[in-house]
């Protein structure tokens, strides 16, 4: 084809006016090598291609030369000369933005009526936006808030108007802050570069929190081919790099790039600078079928290379930003460490089961440690990330569970896997279990990347109702600084449970900013089991016979309670026709396991199983459950409405025996307390127990319909809506 490239010899005409020649076509590149910044510069720009025999210098101010012979035998015109740079379009200096980019863009329209050109590209740009909001969509009002912004909307309006009028193919490309090897030395990247090579501050305007969607001229350039073929005449399309992110956050990358500690000097922000800019980008998948290629990472880096050199760079590597484009396409990840048994990984699966639910379309990605994920269903929109697991050895200590590592070294690689994980997927909420800066502080340099790369992106808290004995949960939060992790990094905190049980704001002194993002949930049900109670009682007890169901959660310290019971079974009390289901968990020792076997095979109608992936059938199907206190069993105790008998665990922490307690003291169930658990005990409480139900007494049950009835099982509900509240302030409606 025969172009002409219009401001060829700039930064963006330049890189445009190679790939068309190496792509095999002509090229007219027309520039004036205005002196906006300095021409030698743009001599440089041009120096390689201009020793192309395909490529064709003109040096002409098109506000001034005659255009028809420059126009004629064009196939495509790209017009890219123009008055760039936002912030100096003010004063004096507009004459110039009302020349070079309204009545340059005039005239050459006039010259394209008599020409017949295939196709006119229109390098318009995203300040037309101004400060709407964002994800900024091509049906947004433009609203520009600087002249310059406003002298490229004209040119749009001129496309259209000749468009509409005189049948002029033209198709106009908001191009949002493009970066890239020659970027113009008055923008930022630029700037900054330079400064940091020199050892010089850089100047940072304003905040550093104003965001932009960088584009790589790769992208721009890609773009403008397909523009120039596809059917799109008479579109305005947005070009964004899919990574807004704040300008903060481009100097910490610079600085792990260049390996320098960036200095910077403050300024007042300019006027005309938008706050924030992002681009929905579906309209440029749907009409040229593009998308951005180049990550932020890998763009700055080549950048970076250009003015400085490669050997000026760093080696190691740095988080690759997502170059995400899929703005209202809503995206959740789910952080839990998960060192110990299977509670957290249970509430986790159970959360995102509602919200795979709720949204079809949503995306989630589950990080998790735990060495049992594989063995639970994922709802179809679900995946997981998993993290070397470690198993906790102490409080506050952890170890590597197989690998051989060392515990520093396996928390390091785990907090590189989380912050990689998040920088890539770019979620729109990221919700974190139970543990607010992760095991070790592994989450913490996810958590400052995500602040600043997607400062739009929602971080929430999810805790279970009690965490441990409050001043314990006081101390520990003190020591990790969990009250400014709580105010700098989350915008909400969601309890799964009620403050009946507990007041965490109150347990745990959290501060008025933290109280007031602090939503209560309730307990998180269960869906009963499909199978019938009749049908799973007939499996394991006989005609007549009551059904004891003895759990102990992932098993890995339920030994202690099932040795009691099946201990329990000698004493006198025990009582007649009845059989037990005992489960002992995926978790538990080896020895132990087999200790109780032993124990078990004297009594033939005890069923001894490790797992099972349907333990609410038996809950179900169950005249008493003995249980511990952990907050999933407690859960699904509550969902199926069982007779609960309690025997919590009171170390290593007070969590279980704390809201056993509470549950005693609401009616919802029986407490063995951890000191006089014996043997006698036991058989003395299962035999009450299943006394009571002989006795047909029924205050537990309408404790518990009280219970529900105020909402406090509702938790997977209300925990979907506030996520879902969350996914409407990120995420523009569709
Ligand atoms: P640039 O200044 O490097 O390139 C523009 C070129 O146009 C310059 O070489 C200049 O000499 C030439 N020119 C200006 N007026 C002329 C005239 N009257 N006659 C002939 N040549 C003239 O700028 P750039 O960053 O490459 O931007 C190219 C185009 O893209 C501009 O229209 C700009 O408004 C638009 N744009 C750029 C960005 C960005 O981030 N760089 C973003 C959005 C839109
Ligand atoms: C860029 C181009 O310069 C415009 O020509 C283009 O039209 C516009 O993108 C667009 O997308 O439409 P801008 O977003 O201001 O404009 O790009 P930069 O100059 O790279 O500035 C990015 C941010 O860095 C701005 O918020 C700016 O205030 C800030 N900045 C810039 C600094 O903090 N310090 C500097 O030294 C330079």
């Amino acid at each position: 084809m025969r172009c002409l490239v219009t401001g060829a010899a700039g930064f963006i005409g330049s890189h445009l006016s190679e790939r068309l020649v190496t792509l095999g076509h002509d090229v007219v590149g027309v520039d004036s090598f205005n002196t906006y910044y300095d021409p030698t510069i743009k001599r440089q720009n041009i120096a390689e291609v201009s020793g192309n025999s395909r490529f064709t210098l003109i040096e002409a101010d098109l506000a001034e030369a005659d255009l028809a012979p420059l126009l004629d035998g064009a196939d495509w015109i790209f017009h890219l000369a123009g008055q760039p740079g936002v912030r100096g379009s003010w004063g004096d200096q507009f004459s110039g933005y009302l020349r070079n980019n309204i009545h340059v863009t005039q005239r050459l329209l006039e010259a394209a009526r008599s020409h017949s050109p295939q196709r006119l590209v229109y390098a318009s740009s995203s300040s037309i936006y101004g400060d709407a909001p964002t994800p900024m969509r091509e049906s947004a009002r433009p609203q520009p808030v600087s002249p310059y912004g406003v002298t490229k909307l004209s040119g749009e309006h001129l496309m259209e108007a000749y468009h509409k009028s005189y049948g002029v193919p033209t198709v106009s490309l908001r191009f949002f802050t493009v970066y890239g090897p020659r970027q113009r030395p008055d923008m930022a990247f630029n700037r900054f570069l330079r400064a940091i090579g020199e050892g010089q501050p850089v100047h940072l305007y304003g905040s550093g929190n104003q965001t932009r969607d960088f584009t790589y001229v790769g992208d721009i350039v890609d773009a403008c081919l397909r523009a120039v073929t596809a059917d799109c005449v008479g579109a305005a399309i947005n070009l964004g790099g899919g990574a807004s992110v704040t300008v903060n956050y481009v100097l910490e990358l610079l600085g792990e790039i260049t390996g320098k500690r960036v200095q910077v000097v403050r300024q007042a922000g300019p006027r005309g600078d938008a706050p924030h800019t992002a681009a929905s980008t579906q309209q440029a998948r749907e009409l040229l079928n593009w998308q951005p290629k180049e990550s932020l990472v890998d763009g700055l880096r080549n950048q970076a290379e250009w003015q400085l050199g490669a050997d000026k760079l760093t080696r190691h590597t740095v988080a690759s930003i997502s170059t995400r484009t899929q703005h209202n396409v809503p995206r959740l990840v789910i952080y839990g460490h998960d060192t110990y048994g299977l509670g957290h990984l249970r509430r986790n699966l159970t959360i995102a089961a509602g919200l795979s639910q709720a949204y079809p379309d949503l995306s989630l990605l589950l990080l998790t440690g735990s060495p049992a994920v594989q063995h639970f269903p994922l709802p179809p929109n679900v995946d997981y990330v998993k993290l070397p697991a470690v198993v906790k050895v102490a409080d506050e200590h952890y170890q590597a569970r197989t690998l051989r590592m060392e515990p520093a070294e396996i928390v390091q690689m785990r907090s590189a896997i989380v912050r990689e994980t998040v920088a890539s997927f770019a979620p729109d909420v990221l919700l974190v279990d139970h543990a607010p800066i992760g095991m070790k502080g592994e989450l913490l340099p996810a958590l400052q990347d995500l602040r600043k790369s997607r400062p739009q992106a929602k971080i929430v808290l999810g805790l279970r109702d009690i965490i441990d004995e409050p001043a314990r949960v006081r101390a520990t939060w003190a020591e990790q600084d969990v009250a400014s992790v709580l105010e700098r990094y989350y915008d909400s905190i969601l309890v799964y449970g009620v403050p009946e049980v507990l007041n965490v704001v109150d347990a745990y002194q959290m501060s008025p900013e933290s109280a007031a993002k602090t939503r209560y949930c309730g307990y998180l049900p269960r869906q009963r089991s499909s199978a019938h109670p009749q049908a799973t009682r007939a499996t394991y007890c006989a005609p007549g016979e009551r059904l004891v169901v003895v759990a102990a959660g992932g098993g890995g310290d339920g030994y202690s309670l099932l040795w009691q019971y099946l201990r329990s079974l000698a004493e006198e009390e025990s009582p007649e026709r009845v059989a037990s289901v005992v489960v002992t968990g995926p978790f538990m020792p080896a020895d132990e396991r087999v200790e109780l076997e032993r124990l078990a095979e004297r009594h033939p109608r005890v069923r001894l199983i490790d797992f099972t992936d349907d333990m609410l059938a038996l809950l179900q199907a169950a005249d008493v459950v003995l249980c511990m206190g952990g907050y999933n069993t407690m859960c699904e105790v509550l969902s199926v409405g069982a007779r609960a008998l309690v025997a919590p665990r009171s170390a290593p922490r007070h969590e279980q025996l704390l809201r056993a307690n509470a549950f005693e003291r609401l009616g919802l169930a029986r407490v063995i307390q951890p000191d006089s658990l014996t043997p006698q005990l036991v058989a003395q409480q299962i035999a009450e127990t299943l006394a009571s139900v002989e006795r047909g007494d029924n205050s537990e049950r309408a404790a518990l319909d009280m219970f529900v009835g105020s909402g406090a099982l509702d938790g997977v509900n209300a925990t979907v809506r506030a996520i879902g509240e969350l996914f409407e302030r990120v995420l523009v409606a569709k």
